[in-house]
């Protein structure tokens, strides 16, 4: 379970992986999968998901050599940029929701920042866990869904439906590839949080295997739950039982 202990009974599932690699495609799909099951289902997006921090995501996005953008952003800024709408986010949509005991879809959140920030920039990764729980407050995922897929097929992807390109698609394929490895460490080092999914196949075949992995992480988490609930109860004082 993620470290907040005012957070009720909401659950958050992030989305990672690198560009086009299904992330968007399958977080849909499941917030339909959930909703049939009964769940409160919210979908949200980094950077993104406020007002403000959609803001902060057109700066972002906007390819260099627009009228409104005419320098190279440095990372520094990006990361303080990726942070401060994160801080938006948590504090205004995510910590709500989970208040609320929603299941919150998060498509890219801490991981994304350590992935494109740390080992794609060259950004010291202790430094940005320190920025990150600045802006998080210590919240976690609970679950993270990491699409696997080579550089080259998520970036075909994208231009082949013709989708909007921004600026992180024209960073050189070694970028990418620093960022994929990178997804890779984060994933080893955090194996039970981190669930690594195949995004190569049909969509349809990628989404039985988000389901079944989020069916039985659900089914566990409601089984710790519960036992945590009965241990309280059997260790509050003055009841025999
Ligand atoms: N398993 C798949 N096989 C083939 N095409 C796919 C698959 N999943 C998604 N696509 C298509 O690839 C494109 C990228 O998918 P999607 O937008 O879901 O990726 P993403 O990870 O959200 O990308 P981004 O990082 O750019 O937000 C979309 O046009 C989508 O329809
Ligand atoms: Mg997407």
């Amino acid at each position: 379970m993620g470290v907040r202990k005012n957070r009720r009974d909401g659950i958050l599932i992030t989305f990672e992986g690198v560009e086009g690699s299904g992330k968007t495609t399958q977080l849909r799909r499941l917030a339909t999968l959930l909703r049939q099951d009964g769940y409160r289902v919210v979908e949200t997006r980094e950077p993104g998901g406020t007002s403000v921090a959609e803001r902060i995501r057109e700066i972002l996005l906007s390819a260099p050599g627009k009228p409104t953008m005419t320098e190279p952003m440095t990372a520094a800024c990006e990361a303080h940029l990726i942070l401060a709408a994160r801080s938006q986010h948590v504090t205004h949509v995510i910590e709500p929701a989970l208040r609320a005991g929603s299941i919150v879809l998060c498509d890219r959140f801490s991981d994304s920042t350590f992935a494109y920030q740390g080992y794609g920039r060259g950004l010291d990764l202790g430094m940005l866990q320190d920025m990150n729980r600045l802006a998080t407050g210590g919240l976690e995922p609970d679950l993270t869904l990491l699409f696997e897929i080579p550089v080259a097929t998520g970036l075909a992807r994208r231009r082949k439906f013709a989708m909007e390109q921004n600026r992180l698609d024209r960073e050189a394929h070694e970028f990418h590839e620093k960022v994929r490895r990178g997804f890779l460490a984060l994933a080893s080092g955090a194996p039970k949080r981190i669930k690594k999914i195949d995004g190569l196949p049909h969509p349809e075949t990628v989404a039985v295997e988000v389901a079944s992995a989020v069916r039985a992480f659900l089914t566990k988490a409601r089984t710790q739950r519960l036992k945590t609930v009965m241990h309280a109860a059997r260790a509050r004082p003055g009841r025999s039982r």
